[in-house]
């Protein structure tokens, strides 16, 4: 019932790894969790899927609702957590390359270990605010400034920009910009938002480049803008890229959207699309909540 769809894309079409009902958020499924009803307003759990044999649309219950809900987590749990695992892994190995002389550097194997342990402790928090949001549907709050969040982004993707040749720019806002929020999940779905404008990008003519913007914005809210350079997204398929599992790209999972929607939805917020003037590319806007004073 929940397997993979249609195989390659056509150029610049749109893939369905997994076919789900559009209006899944508008028929919520009343899940039960841990022997109580979850009321919380994350629309994460589809109501309704297409089977793959039949394609009959199929009413979700019960285990097939768990399973499917399972069926989503899964790839975004393994979309995250891969870098810091890949990063630890290629510490060990350093740390025991340099075990291997014989008289190994105090300093290189403490900052190895020092990576280590700072990995480590990226995949356990995103592991936990993972569980938090998806499994007790809640969110681990505290005061950040999301300059601050926007600087730790740039600076994570930084080395992904020069090997795709992408400029990547964070335009500096004056103010501070409070959010109560989860600055893990947050500074996710920023990344993802900046991981697929430096592959659209990379992959369109012209002088590659992103920009991330963050300004206050009407209604006590805050707007992060994630613009690119790239041939931006397609009228028709507007309303489609948020769902889970909508992919153009061959490698694509479909989770970066999805995933970056569903974490500003639980913090209230949400997340746009349109065209930048600027770049002439997409532009992704992150509307979120500003914190109370
Ligand atoms: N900046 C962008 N410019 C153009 N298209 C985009 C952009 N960001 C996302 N998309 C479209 O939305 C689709 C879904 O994105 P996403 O959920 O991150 O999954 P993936 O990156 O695995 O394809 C992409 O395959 C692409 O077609
Ligand atoms: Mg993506």
């Amino acid at each position: 019932m929940v397997g993979p769809g249609a195989g390659r894309p056509p150029p610049g079409g749109i893939r369905m790894v997994e076919v789900l009902d559009p209006q899944a958020k508008q028929k919520p499924a009343s899940p039960r969790h841990n022997g109580h009803d979850r009321s919380d307003p994350l629309p994460m759990i589809p109501a309704y899927v297409v089977d793959g044999a039949s394609r009959q649309p199929q009413m979700l219950s019960g285990d097939t609702l768990r399973r499917a809900t399972l069926a989503h987590v899964a790839p975004a749990v393994i979309h995250e957590l891969r870098q810091p695992l890949t990063a630890i892994l290629s510490s060990a190995a350093g740390c025991e390359r340099l075990l291997a002389q014989d008289i190994p550097s105090r300093e290189a194997l403490a900052a190895g270990i020092g990576m280590i342990r700072r990995n480590a402790e990226r995949a356990v928090g995103t592991m936990r605010s993972l569980q938090q949001l998806f499994v007790e549907g809640g969110l681990q709050r505290r005061r950040l400034d999301l300059t601050g969040t926007l600087a730790e982004t740039a600076a994570q993707l930084a080395d992904r920009a020069q090997d795709l040749g992408v400029r990547l720019e964070q335009v500096q806002s004056v103010e501070a910009l409070c959010v109560d929020g989860d600055g893990i999940l947050l500074r996710q779905a920023v990344v993802n938002l900046v991981e697929n404008a430096l592959q659209a990008a990379a992959s369109a003519d012209g002088e590659p480049a992103v920009q991330l913007r963050a300004v206050g914005a009407e209604h006590r809210c805050l707007r992060v803008t994630v613009a690119d350079s790239g041939s931006g997204v397609p009228p028709g398929c507007v309303s489609r890229i948020f769902q889970p599992f909508v992919t153009s790209r061959s490698e694509g999972m479909g989770i970066g959207l999805w995933l970056a929607r569903t974490i500003a939805e639980a913090h209230g917020g949400t997340i746009s699309v349109g065209r930048d003037a600027a770049l002439g590319g997409a532009a992704f806007h992150l509307v979120l909540p500003a914190a109370r004073a």
